[in-house]
């Protein structure tokens, strides 16, 4: 199976990325972690891009394509589900043009949507785990008493859910991701969800959805 989940950040993509992944035994692949790795090991790479991710920018198609296309590359058969990527018309188009050379097709495209207000109350309550990058939120999702239920790690806040950087985020998300739903669309590989609701209701959902086609 070879997914992608879209929408504006906080919607739940990452959420339900990786419990998807973990119910279809397929790989996930988060643009938004590789890019924070490459930060964490002060890579030129994360050098370079830090300023971008932390003031809410998008990195440059170039760079994440080439991120992908290694990726992509390591997996072969695998399948996967994308988190976070593409996020641009550029990627949208490039992805599938790597993937019809692999002769491996796209299967489905996720929209996750989810009001900005709701966005903004859940990106002050997030916390990740920064040695399994686990998301929790304070209350909807929240750790137990040691911090990551996984790793036992101390949760951190990330440094681009300060409320004026998730506003860039969304005026980003608007502005140059939102026309890539149409692209999906009009080829009949979009599958809407909607990120409001208990999670793991909403991954039923989207099991039983996929599950259909
Ligand atoms: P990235 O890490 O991809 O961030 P994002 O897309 O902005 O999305 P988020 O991770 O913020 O939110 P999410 O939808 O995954 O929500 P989550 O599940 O965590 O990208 C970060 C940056 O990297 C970008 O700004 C850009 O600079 C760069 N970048 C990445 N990819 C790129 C690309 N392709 N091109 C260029 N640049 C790129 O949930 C949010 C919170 O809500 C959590 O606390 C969670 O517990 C809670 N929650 C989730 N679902 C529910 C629910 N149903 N009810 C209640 N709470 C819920």
């Amino acid at each position: 199976m070879r997914l992608v989940a879209l929408g504006p950040p906080g919607a739940g993509k990452g959420t339900q990325t990786v419990a998807l992944a973990r119910h279809f035994g397929i790989a996930h692949i988060s643009t938004g972690d590789m890019l924070r790795e490459q930060m964490r090991l002060r890579t030129r790479l994360g050098i370079e891009i830090e300023g971008l991710m932390n003031n809410g920018s998008l990195v440059s198609d170039d760079i994440v394509i080439d991120l992908v296309s290694k990726k992509l590359e390591e997996l072969g058969d695998k399948g996967f589900i994308f988190d976070g990527f593409p996020r641009t018309l550029v990627q949208a188009k490039k992805l599938d043009e790597m993937l019809e050379k692999a002769n491996h097709p796209l299967d489905r495209v996720l929209y996750i949507t989810a009001a900005d207000e709701t966005i903004m109350e859940r990106m002050a309550g997030r916390r990740i785990c920064p040695h399994c990058q686990r998301v929790y939120h304070l209350v909807y999702n929240p750790p137990g008493s040691d911090g990551c239920g996984q790793c036992l790690d101390s949760l951190v806040q990330r440094d681009d859910d300060k409320p004026e950087t998730v506003s860039q985020r969304l005026k980003i998300y608007h502005e140059l991701t939102t026309p890539i739903i149409d692209y999906y669309r009009n080829d009949g590989r979009l599958l809407w969800v909607d990120g409001i609701g208990d999670i793991t209701r909403i991954t039923s959902q989207i099991v039983s959805k996929l599950e259909e086609v």
